[in-house]
């Protein structure tokens, strides 16, 4: 894959306006989607949303819903309500929530006269340890995406490269995760590095506190790039 493929998320995990408004100051340029999750979502509301599109890059709205199909799908049109470009769901609330999902979005983005937005499917979450089988749960859920017909998979970047494998021609990766040499895992337990999730196909990096919580986030972002420019 081409070096310039993989696009970079950043995760503006904060419950402060100025701090999340500072970080896109900081990284704008750089970035091609800005994920909101249930921090920022929760502390401000829907409005974070226009915050975030007057970025100029995409808007990412990581809820990851999961709950009964009717109640999914009523979330996802409610969310394609707001604009967002991609939202994720957990593919673990099975086929016909994935299913209920799509139409949610297909729905709503009519009603709305919105652009449909990406559904992502999270499959095991990069903070669960790696067990033996972690590889098999994902594929397996993967594949449940693909037959629901969703957009795409959140998955670790030990998995990202067997996903592809399997099912690259359909379904879009998205990969948290991601640390550079000499950084804390934290509370993450399947991290990779920038350079293995480029080489094993990542369509979507999702960078978080390997910059946000870095004291020189510009420089930590620009170390980002070089990995991925270099692979
Ligand atoms: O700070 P860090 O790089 O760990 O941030 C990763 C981001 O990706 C967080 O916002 C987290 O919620 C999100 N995420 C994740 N694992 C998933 C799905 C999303 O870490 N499976």
């Amino acid at each position: 894959m081409a070096k310039s493929e993989t696009r970079i998320i950043l995760a503006l995990d904060f419950d402060r306006l100025d701090q999340a408004e500072r970080m896109v100051e900081i990284t704008h340029e750089h970035v091609d989607v800005y994920k909101i999750g249930p921090i920022l979502f929760t502390r401000f509301g829907p409005g974070i949303i226009e915050f975030a599109r007057n970025t100029g890059a995409g808007v990412f709205l990581d809820l990851k819903f999961h709950d009964i199909p009717n109640t999914v799908r009523g979330g996802v049109r409610a969310a394609s309500s707001l604009g967002v470009n991609m939202l994720t769901i957990h593919a673990l609330g099975g086929i016909d929530m994935m299913r209920g999902a799509l139409e949610g979005a297909e729905e709503g983005s009519k009603t709305f006269g919105t652009a449909r937005p990406l559904i992502i499917g999270v499959t095991v979450l990069t903070s669960m340890a790696g067990e033996e089988d972690t590889l098999t749960q994902v594929l397996k859920l993967a594949g449940d995406a693909c037959e629901a017909g969703i957009d795409g998979v959140v998955c670790s970047p030990l998995e990202v490269g067997r996903v592809k494998e399997a099912h690259g021609d359909r379904l879009l990766t998205v990969v948290p995760g991601i640390r550079l040499g000499g950084d804390q895992a934290n509370d993450q337990a399947r991290v990779g590095t920038p350079g293995q999730a480029v080489r094993d196909g990542a369509d979507f990096m999702v960078v978080g506190r390997s910059v946000t919580g870095s004291s020189d986030p510009k420089e930590a972002l620009a170390r980002i790039l070089e990995e991925v420019e270099d692979a």
